[in-house]
C-alpha cells in the first residue's frame, strides 16, 4: 500500500491518467447496461457530450454561430444596443443600417423638415430624459390619490420568486434613479420592491400578499399595505399575459424557497401555480365591482392587464364603462410576443394576439363606444426600443411597459433558462450563488440607465418629426413596407386614426401628484 501511494505521489500526471480511464470504463460498463436514454446506451460516453453540447447549445449559438440579427426572441443587435445603452456607452453603430428596408411590416418613422428645435425644449426637472405621462391615472374616475407617471417607460410586472431578490431590488432601485414606476408581478410586494420607486401592485388570480389565512382576497389586508406604503400608486388586476393567457402563473416548485412561501402563503419547495380564473369575478360587471370597491377603499387608480384573445370581452366592457361610467383607470395590453418566467410552449408560441393586433382590437372598439381618452393605455411585448415604442405610440399607448429589456439591462445574457432556477446571470433563479453575482447596486444604475438612455432616444425620435412630446406621435408620422417597393401610412394599415390628445407644451405637465 505504502509502495503504492509513493508512486501515485511520484507519478502524479500517470495516476490522474490512471483514474480518467477507470472512470470512463466504469461509464463505459454503467451506460450500455442502462435502458433509459437510447443514445448514451448506443454510443457510451460520447453519448453524453451530446446533452452537454445541447445544453451549451443557447450559449454557443450566442456567441459563434448565430448572425447579428438572427437571434430570437432579442438579437444581438438589439441586445447590444440595451447593454451599451444601460452602460452609458456609445450605443451607436457605424457604417449605415444592415436592415432589409423593403421587407413587410418594416417601419419607417418619418422626420421633418423643420424640426422641433432642442433648444426649445423644457427639461423637466432639468432632467433631460424626463417625459411625463400626458395623462393621468385615476382623473376621468375622480380617484382620491390620482397618479401622473413621471415616466411613460415603465417596469412591467415580474414578481420576486420568478426573478432573484437583487434582481428586483436592482431594479426598483434603477426605477427609482429613473423616475419610473415598478409593477410587482403577481407575486405581490416584496421587501425588494421597498428601494424607492413608484409601485404598482399587481393583483393575480392568486391574490399573493392581500390573502387571508384561507388564501382568499381579503380586502382589508390590500388596503393595509396600500396605507402602508404610500409609494404604491395604482393596483394592476392581472387577466392574463401575453405568453400564457388563460393558464395561470408557474412558480416551479425549484424556486419556492422560505422567504417567498412566507410572502405568497403557499408551501415551500412545491410549484405555485396561481389559478387560470380569479374567485373574486367571472363577468364583466363584477369585475367592474371588484376594481371600484378596490378603488374605493385605497383611494387608488386601478386598472387591469390582458392579452387580447376573443374580442367580445373587451366589446362588453367597453360598453358596460361606458354605460356605468366608471371601471378601468388604465388598461394594459400585454402581446403574445411577450415573456414569462415559465409557460407552456404551445401557450407562448400559439395562444393570444400579438401586440400590434391585440390593440389595434381593443382600442377601435373603445373608440367606437367614444370612452378611449379616458383611460390610460399601456402596450407590452418587445417594446423595450425606440422604434417600437414609437409604433406603440402612435397606435395610441400612452405609457410602454419593459420586462426582458429592462432583465437585459442588469445582465440577463438571454440563456433561457428562467424556468429552471439556472440562469447563469443570476436575474431569474432562486439560486444563492447564482444571485450573489448579481450586484444590486451597481445593476441598479444601469437599469436607470437604460430607461433614461431610451427615453433620451424616444425625446430625439420626436424632435426629428418636429413634435416635443412622443405622445404626439400618430400614425401618420410613420410608413410600413407592404411588399415589393409599397409603404403606406400605419394609420391606413391598421385602419384608424388614434383619438387625438389634448398635448399643449412640456411645462403644463410638470405635476405629480403624490398621497
Ligand atoms: C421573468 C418574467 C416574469 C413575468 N411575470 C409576470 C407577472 O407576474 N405578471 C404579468 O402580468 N406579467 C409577467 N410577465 C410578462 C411581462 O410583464 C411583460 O408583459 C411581457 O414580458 C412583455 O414585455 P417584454 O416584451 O418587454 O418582456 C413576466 C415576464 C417575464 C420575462
Amino acid at each position: 500500500m505504502e509502495a503504492i501511494l509513493t508512486w501515485i505521489l511520484n507519478q502524479p500526471f500517470y495516476s490522474i491518467l490512471i483514474l480518467v480511464l477507470f472512470y470512463l470504463v466504469i461509464l463505459f460498463f454503467l451506460d450500455i447496461s442502462q435502458t433509459k436514454h437510447t443514445i448514451i446506451h448506443n454510443f457510451p460516453v460520447v453519448g453524453h457530450l451530446r446533452y452537454f453540447l445541447e445544453m451549451i447549445g443557447p450559449e454557443l449559438r450566442q456567441y459563434w454561430v448565430a448572425n447579428d440579427k438572427e437571434e430570437k426572441p432579442f438579437d444581438r443587435t438589439e441586445r447590444r444596443w440595451i447593454y451599451a445603452t444601460a452602460k452609458g456607452q456609445n450605443s451607436n453603430f457605424g457604417f449605415g443600417t444592415t436592415e432589409q428596408q423593403y421587407e413587410p411590416g418594416y417601419p419607417i418613422i418619418k422626420h421633418k423638415a423643420f424640426p422641433f428645435p432642442e433648444h426649445k425644449a423644457f427639461h423637466i426637472n432639468n432632467d433631460p430624459s424626463c417625459i411625463p405621462s400626458i395623462k393621468v391615472m385615476g382623473e376621468f374616475n375622480k380617484r382620491k390619490f390620482p397618479f401622473r407617471p413621471y415616466s411613460i417607460v415603465n417596469i412591467s410586472a415580474m414578481s420576486y420568486g420568478s426573478l432573484s431578490k437583487n434582481a428586483v431590488m436592482a431594479l426598483n432601485k434603477g426605477a427609482l434613479q429613473a423616475g419610473a414606476f415598478h409593477n410587482t408581478g403577481e407575486g405581490g410586494l416584496s421587501p425588494y420592491h421597498l428601494n424607492g420607486s413608484d409601485v404598482v401592485w399587481q393583483i393575480g388570480t392568486g391574490y399573493f400578499g392581500a390573502r387571508d389565512a384561507n388564501g382568499r382576497f381579503n380586502i382589508n389586508v390590500l388596503k393595509d399595505k396600500v396605507e402602508a406604503h404610500p409609494f404604491i400608486r395604482a393596483i394592476e388586476i392581472k387577466l392574463s399575459q401575453g405568453a400564457k393567457p388563460g393558464k395561470g402563473g408557474i412558480l416551479p416548485g425549484v424556486k419556492v424557497n422560505s422567504e417567498i412561501a412566507r410572502i405568497r402563503h403557499v408551501e415551500i419547495g412545491k410549484d405555485c401555480i396561481s389559478p387560470n380564473s380569479h374567485s373574486e369575478f367571472s363577468n364583466v360587471k363584477e369585475l367592474i365591482d371588484f376594481i371600484e370597491l378596490i378603488a374605493q377603499e385605497t383611494g387608488l387608480p386601478v386598472g387591469i392587464k390582458s392579452a387580447v384573445g376573443e374580442i367580445e370581452f373587451w366589446d362588453e366592457l367597453g360598453k358596460e364603462m361606458k354605460k356605468q361610467n366608471r371601471g378601468p383607470d388604465f388598461i394594459a395590453i400585454d402581446g403574445g410576443e411577450g415573456g414569462t418566467g415559465a409557460a407552456p410552449l404551445t401557450y407562448a408560441d400559439h395562444v393570444s394576439l400579438p401586440f400590434k393586433i391585440g390593440f389595434q382590437r381593443v382600442y377601435t372598439t373603445f373608440q367606437k363606444l367614444g370612452i378611449t381618452n379616458r383611460i390610460v393605455w399601456i402596450g407590452a411585448g418587445k417594446l423595450g426600443f425606440p422604434d417600437r415604442a414609437v409604433v406603440a405610440l402612435a397606435m395610441g399607448c400612452d405609457l410602454i411597459y419593459v420586462a426582458r429589456e429592462a432583465m437585459l439591462s442588469i445582465g440577463c445574457i438571454q440563456a433561457e433558462k428562467c424556468h429552471t432556477d439556472h440562469c447563469p446571470a443570476g436575474v431569474a433563479t432562486q439560486n444563492w450563488w447564482l444571485q450573489k453575482g448579481l450586484n444590486p447596486t451597481d445593476k441598479s444604475v444601469r437599469a436607470g440607465k437604460y430607461i433614461q438612455g431610451f427615453r433620451k432616444e424616444l425625446i430625439s425620435l420626436a424632435h426629428s418629426c418636429g413634435h416635443e412630446h412622443p405622445a404626439q406621435f400618430t400614425g401618420k408620422d410613420i410608413e410600413i413596407s407592404v411588399g415589393m417597393n409599397k409603404f403606406i401610412t400605419l394609420e391606413e394599415q391598421l385602419g384608424y386614426s388614434k383619438e387625438p390628445i389634448s398635448f399643449t407644451k412640456m411645462e403644463d405637465y410638470a405635476k405629480f401628484p403624490t398621497r
